[in-house]
């Protein structure tokens, strides 16, 4: 390489390299990538050992990975990139705001009636009702809409962590009824940390980062002719709400869970979706 190259006629010349990408927007984004990554290199000013760490450390990353286990999603949620995605992504500030999905998703859930408790193994902890209505942005109710819920147990654990729970453990796919509404029961959802024992975990203790997540139910919200939505309503009470590992709490998800004179606690989660077809908010 020529020796008196400058950084500016090096990131020029990989830019240059770049300008006959047929598809316009993997242009777009591989220059903007590259521009980025440069710019850092020489803000830091990069030791050939720091490079060489970054390489192992992303090679750990992807050796994590399994079918069971996305370390690369895992990091892109502590660096808050997945939240920055959805922030980028948010449309109308009225719609339901989207968050991370994280791991422990699995699709194909057992289909459940609408009211019905999702609790297939009970550990004794607080049940939690959830009611709410899907609407359109003017407040139209949606009908069959589909409400897809994941969550965790009394222990914080996910039934793909805990073999005492039913594989199906507070899994559902419902539907809104003719009104737009929906309703189930979960157990009440309790804090836990993100996976540890992988690369990710060493970064979070190299940087003495909490890997706690604010307790938590998953809901994807779907619907023909609207924008669905990967969320979560958040238990109001958390002590974790304002240090959540993954850097997804909203204030729209947050609710306070009420108790009835029986000891059962509920939540009004209702959601807005914008119409297919509507921009992000740029900006
Ligand atoms: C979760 O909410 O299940 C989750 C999200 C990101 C990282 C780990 C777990
Ligand atoms: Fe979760």
């Amino acid at each position: 390489m020529d020796s008196s190259l400058s950084s500016q006629q090096l990131v020029e010349a990989v830019l240059a390299s770049f300008e006959s990408t047929p598809d316009e927007r993997l242009r777009e984004i591989i220059k903007s990538l590259v521009s980025h990554l440069h710019q850092f290199v020489a803000d830091v000013k990069l030791s050939h050992e720091e490079w060489q760490k970054g390489i192992e450390f992303l090679t750990a990353v992807g050796k994590k990975c399994s079918p069971e286990r996305q370390e690369f999603m895992l990091l892109s949620d502590v660096l808050g990139v997945s939240s920055a995605v959805d922030v980028t992504n948010d449309n109308d500030p009225s719609a339901t705001p989207g968050t991370v999905l994280g791991p422990y998703y699995i699709a194909d859930s057992p289909r459940r009636p609408p009211g019905a408790s999702l609790i297939d193994t009970d550990d004794g902890g607080p049940h939690l009702r959830v009611r709410g209505v899907v609407r359109d942005l003017s407040g139209i109710p949606i009908p069959r809409a589909t409400i897809d819920v994941w969550s965790c147990a009394s222990n914080g654990l996910y039934p793909a962590q805990d073999p005492a729970q039913a594989p199906t453990n507070l899994r559902g796919l419902m539907s809104t009824d003719e009104q737009g509404r929906f309703e189930f029961i979960v157990l009440r959802p309790h804090n836990y940390s993100i996976p540890m024992d992988g690369p990710v975990g060493d970064l979070m203790r190299a940087t003495s980062r909490s890997p706690m997540r604010a307790a938590h139910v998953h809901l994807i919200i779907s619907a023909d002719g609207y924008q669905g939505v990967t969320t979560h309503l958040f238990d109001g009470e958390c002590e974790y709400l304002s240090s959540d590992s993954v850097f997804s709490t909203r204030k729209a998800l947050i609710r306070k869970f009420r108790e009835d004179a029986a000891g059962e606690m509920s939540a009004t989660f209702d959601v807005n979706l914008a119409a297919s077809g509507s921009k992000p908010l740029s900006g």
